[in-house]
């Protein structure tokens, strides 16, 4: 299948262009690289630096990729921003949507996956969530992505546009940026690596569903090839919690044994505790058993495994850098 993947030069993303190319479909991207980068890319995938809110472009890109399926990662992925700039957060998580929804309709385009987020809608919740608790997002970024979810029904509906909101957990891996204010494990890594200590907000009993990358990009695929009609939204989590202060015991100890393994002597700080951040949940668990029943995805990678290659893959980049390469 001819698949483009918006936003696939992002960290998502990115895994979502290689698993597809391993599955043997030929893909291309739109991405404006505001945040994601080419370098994430395999070689000779090509792309279409466009921005999703100008609908101009989004149609010449369709129109020269000729995509029969899309898997729509781009979005403002901010929720604070959100909170502060929400016009700005629609034009891309809802207008930028809208156009590449229009542009798929036009292109006749069989499947379009969306990347939603479990946390956002469900808001605080102590026991795994299913796809039926209500949606009660706060933030535009949240509202976004519900308003994203109807759009695709819609879409479902009235063109008869296979439809699929996958609402991820807290995904980590390789190519996280550890610059953002999410993505815990990317940012408690290159503090390690840079010899700082990583800042733990509040009391660290946040807890969180987190679900390895290349699990996440696996549910994409999928949900691609899926064969229903209409409209469906699946979890992709694990249903398993982990608080702040054990992710970063694990991280501690999965990163000590790779530089061990390197031949070095890794001493790495202690963790400091800062103020809460404001409006953060206390928990967020995902049941993802539909998903299982239905497409038979179940996340494939532990928690310590995935933070054992992922602590590897931020090693080896820093040492890249170190030796200029
Ligand atoms: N990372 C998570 O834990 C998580 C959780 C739930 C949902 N999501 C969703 O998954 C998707 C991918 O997120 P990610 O974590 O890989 O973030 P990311 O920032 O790495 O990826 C987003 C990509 O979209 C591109 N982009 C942003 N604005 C664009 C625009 N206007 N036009 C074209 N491209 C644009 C960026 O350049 C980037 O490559 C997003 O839709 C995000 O909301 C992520």
């Amino acid at each position: 299948m001819r698949v483009l993947v918006t936003g696939g030069a992002g960290f998502i993303g990115s895994h979502v262009v290689e698993a597809c190319l391993a599955a043997g479909h030929e893909v291309a991207v739109v991405d404006d690289l505001s945040g994601g980068k080419k370098e994430n890319l395999p070689a000779g995938v090509p792309i279409f630096q466009v921005d999703v809110a100008d609908a101009a472009a989004v149609e010449k890109a369709f129109e020269s990729a000729r995509p029969e399926a899309v898997i729509h990662e781009a979005a403002q992925i901010s929720v604070s921003r959100s909170v502060r700039e929400p016009g700005l957060d629609a034009r891309t998580n809802v207008l930028g949507l809208l156009n590449v929804l229009e542009a798929a309709v036009r292109q006749g385009v069989r499947a379009f996956v969306f990347a939603s987020s479990g946390g956002v809608l469900y808001g605080d919740v102590f026991e795994p969530a299913a796809e039926e608790h209500p949606a009660a997002p706060v933030s535009p970024y949240g509202i976004a992505k519900l308003a994203g979810e109807m759009y695709l029904a819609f879409f479902a509906r009235e063109h008869g546009l296979r439809c699929a909101a996958l609402r991820y957990g807290n995904v980590y891996g390789p190519r996280q940026d550890p610059h953002g204010e999410a993505g815990v494990v990317a940012i408690f890594l290159e503090r390690f690596l840079a010899g700082a200590a990583p800042i733990i907000n509040g009391d660290g009993r946040y807890i969180r569903d987190y679900v390895y990358v290349e699990d996440v990009a696996r549910a994409n695929l999928l949900a691609l090839e899926g064969e229903w009609e209409g409209f469906r939204a699946y979890n992709v989590g694990t249903g398993r919690g982990t608080d702040v202060n054990e992710l970063e015991r694990g991280l501690r100890s999965a990163l000590t044994e790779i530089l061990r393994e390197q031949g070095r002597k890794p001493a790495l700080p202690a963790a400091t505790y800062g103020p809460p951040r404001p409006g953060d949940l206390r928990s967020s668990l995902l049941d993802a058993g539909k998903i299982a029943r239905e497409l038979g995805w179940r996340p494939q990678v532990a928690l310590e495994e995935g933070l054992k290659r992922t602590a590897a893959w931020f090693a080896d980049r820093r040492n890249r850098n170190a030796d200029g390469l």
